[in-house]
């Protein structure tokens, strides 16, 4: 009997239906909440449990908002995204870049530069995530942790067909594939914290293993 290997990272998973330059889609500010006020307490919540004080944190897909707690104090925070007014108007970013991931995955910053990179309700806009996680691990110190949230809201025109199909677990498997893509990593956590009656709220977690 043969058996058929299924590909976790087929090409045709990372289609889109609006294939136009991203900087077309984002030439306009959006000031709005992506998720819910108690899913981004909860995203909040989150990050100050993992946070250290003085930690350097790099922004990746940023926009006017962060979801970063008061405390602990934070070093640098660095914000990479698509739109300047949005990225202007985010009172946490101490630099910000636009840049757009999909045409150039290589990220404007030196190695080992930070101890997080967060990923927030963005992940399914990314075409060439393998590459843009091999840089990840290039920008972490050693130990450095990368962590992906997600929910089920999207602009379904330029989500990956895999976001717009797959169930929201094999959403997660998928965000963990890439992360263990670049061995770089320890096998992924993958958490639900998602409250109650509101946006829910799935992480994948990596830390670097050296
Ligand atoms: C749904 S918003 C989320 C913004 C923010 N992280 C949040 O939690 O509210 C998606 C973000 O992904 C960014 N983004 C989309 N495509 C991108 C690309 N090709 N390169 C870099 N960033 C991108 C946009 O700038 C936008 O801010």
């Amino acid at each position: 009997m043969t058996s058929t290997k299924i590909d976790p990272l087929a090409a045709t998973l990372f289609n889109r239906l609006d294939n136009a330059p991203d900087l077309m889609f984002y030439q306009a500010p959006r000031f709005v909440a992506h998720i819910d006020e108690p899913t981004i307490d909860a995203l909040t919540n989150f990050y100050r449990e993992i946070l250290f004080d003085g930690a350097d944190v790099l922004d990746l897909m940023s926009s006017w908002i962060s979801h970063l707690p008061e405390e602990p104090a934070l070093g640098r925070v660095a914000g990479l995204g698509m739109n300047e007014p949005e990225l202007a108007a985010n009172p946490r970013l101490d630099d910000r870049t636009v840049h757009d991931l999909n045409t150039d995955p290589v990220l404007p910053y030196t190695s080992d530069t930070f101890d997080f990179v967060f990923i927030a309700v963005s992940i399914q806009y990314l075409v060439r995530p393998i590459e843009v996680f091999n840089e990840i691990t290039r920008v972490l110190r050693p130990g450095g942790q990368v962590d992906v949230a997600t929910s089920h809201r999207c602009f379904p025109t330029k989500a990956i067909r895999a976001f717009r199909e797959k169930s929201p677990k094999d959403r997660m498997l998928l965000i963990a594939e890439y992360i263990r893509q670049t061995g770089m990593f320890e096998e992924p956590d993958m958490l639900d914290r998602s409250p109650q009656d509101a946006d829910p709220l799935w992480l994948i977690c990596g830390t670097l293993s050296i």
